[in-house]
C-alpha cells in the first residue's frame, strides 16, 4: 500500500523526532531557558516507536529521517537503530543533529546501521556560532563532523540556516570544501517558538546566490527529484553546495514527507495544522489496522502547500524543534 494525499503526492520519507529536548538555544529556534518539554511519559517508547515505524514502511515508506529537538539525547539511541534496521523491507536510515556528542556515537550509530547524517553548524567562527547558539560548543560539532566521516556515514551534509547576522557564507562554504561535507543553505521559516519570523529580514536564496557568486563558480547540477536542495557544483566540483529556498522556491508541490513526533502525533506537513493522534489508540490497544487507518487519513488530508506569505497563513503551534527538523 502507499500514503497517498489528494494531490498525487506519496509518502515515503518518514521523519521521526525522537525528542523535543536540545542541548543548543539557537536564538532562531528557542529561547535560552528552553521550552515546555514534553512529559516523558508522552514519549513513545522504543517498543512503540518501532511498531509505528514498521506500519509506515508496510505503507511505503522507504526513508528514515531521526530528528529531534537532538535526536543524540535519546538514551539507547544505537539499539532503537540497530530494531529500525531490522525492519522488512530494510529503510534508509539517516540523522539530522547538530553534532554535539557525535564523536562518540558515529561508530556505535554506523555499526548499528545508521547509512547518513546531516549536521547543523551555522557558523565555522566558535564566537559567531556561540552567539547564534547561546553554547559554546562549536569544535564539539567539528570533532562530531570528523568522526561522522570516519564511520563512512557518506556523503556527510552540513545544514545552515541563513540569517543576516550569522557567518560569512563564503567562509562557511570553503571551510565545508576543504573537508569534503556537501553544505546546504536553508531558508529561514516562520517555525519558531518566539513567532518572531519576519520574511523581510530573512536571508533569500537569490541573495546567498549572489553572495557565493562573486566568489565561487557554480553550475547547476540536474535531477534534483524530490529533493528538497537545489544543487551547484563549486568551482567545477566535486565540491556541491546547496540551497533550501523553502520559503521563496517552496517544494511543497513534489514533497514526499510524512512525520511521526517524539509524543506520537502523525504530521503530514511541517506547517500542518492539525495531527493524526496515534499515541492515545496505541495505548488503548488499537490493532495495526486502525492505526494505518489514522495514518492514512492523516495523509489524505494534506494541504497543496504551506501558504507562507498568503494572508490567511497561521503558524502551526508546535516549534520546529517539537515537530522535528
Ligand atoms: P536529505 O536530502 O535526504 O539528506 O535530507 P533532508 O534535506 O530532507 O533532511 P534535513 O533534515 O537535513 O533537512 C534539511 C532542511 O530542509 C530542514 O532543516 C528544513 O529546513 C528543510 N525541510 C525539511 N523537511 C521539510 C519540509 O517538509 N518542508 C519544508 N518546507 N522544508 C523542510
Ligand atoms: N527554518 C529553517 N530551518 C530551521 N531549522 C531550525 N529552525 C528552522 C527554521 N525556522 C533547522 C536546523 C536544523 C534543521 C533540523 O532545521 O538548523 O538544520
Ligand atoms: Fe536545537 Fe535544532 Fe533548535 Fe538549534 S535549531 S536549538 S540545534 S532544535
Amino acid at each position: 500500500m502507499t500514503l497517498a494525499d489528494q494531490f498525487g503526492r506519496v509518502g515515503t520519507d518518514l521523519r521521526v523526532s525522537l525528542t523535543d529536548r536540545c542541548n543548543l538555544r539557537c536564538t532562531y529556534c528557542m529561547p535560552e531557558e528552553g521550552l515546555n518539554w514534553l512529559p516523558r511519559s508522552e514519549h513513545l517508547t522504543d517498543d512503540e516507536l518501532v511498531r509505528v515505524v514498521g506500519l509506515f514502511v508496510a505503507e511505503g515508506v522507504t526513508s528514515v529521517r531521526l530528528t529531534g529537538g537532538e535526536p543524540l539525547l535519546r538514551r539507547g539511541l544505537p539499539g532503537v537503530v540497530r530494531r529500525l534496521a531490522g525492519l522488512a523491507p530494510r529503510p534508509e536510515l539517516s540523522l539530522t543533529t547538530n553534532g554535539i556528542g557525535l564523536d562518540r556515537l558515529a561508530e556505535p550509530l554506523a555499526e548499528a546501521g545508521l547509512n547518513r547524517v546531516n549536521v547543523s553548524l551555522d557558523a565555522v567562527d566558535p564566537q559567531i556560532y556561540a552567539r547564534l547558539t547561546r553554547r559554546d560548543r562549536f569544535h564539539d560539532v567539528e570533532r562530531g563532523l570528523k568522526a561522522a566521516a570516519d564511520a563512512d556515514l557518506l556523503p556527510v551534509k552540513v545544514n545552515a540556516v541563513a540569517t543576516r547576522d550569522g557567518e560569512d557564507p563564503v567562509r562557511l562554504l570553503s571551510w565545508c570544501v576543504d573537508r569534503g561535507y556537501n553544505l546546504r543553505f536553508i531558508e529561514q521559516m516562520p517555525l519558531d517558538a518566539g513567532h518572531t519570523w519576519d520574511r523581510a529580514t530573512m536571508l533569500t536564496r537569490d541573495e546567498l546566490l549572489a553572495t557565493l557568486g562573486k566568489t565561487f563558480g557554480l553550475t547547476p547540477v540536474q535531477e534534483r527529484g524530490s529533493a528538497p536542495a537545489e544543487r551547484f557544483t563549486v568551482d567545477g566540483g566535486p565540491a556541491t553546495v546547496g540551497i533550501i529556498a523553502s520559503v521563496t522556491a517552496p517544494f511543497c508541490g513534489s514533497c514526499d514527507r510524512v512525520r511521526l513526533t517524539a509524543d506520537g502525533q502523525v504530521r503530514n506537513c511541517l506547517f500542518a495544522q492539525d495531527e493524526g493522534n496515534l499515541r492515545d489508540p496505541l495505548r488503548a490497544g488499537a490493532s495495526d489496522e486502525e492505526l494505518v487507518a489514522i495514518i492514512r487519513a492523516t495523509m489524505w488530508r494534506k494541504a497543496r502547500g504551506h501558504g507562507i506569505g498568503r494572508p490567511d497563513f497561521v503558524q502551526p503551534e508546535r516549534p520546529m524543534s517539537s515537530i522535528g527538523g
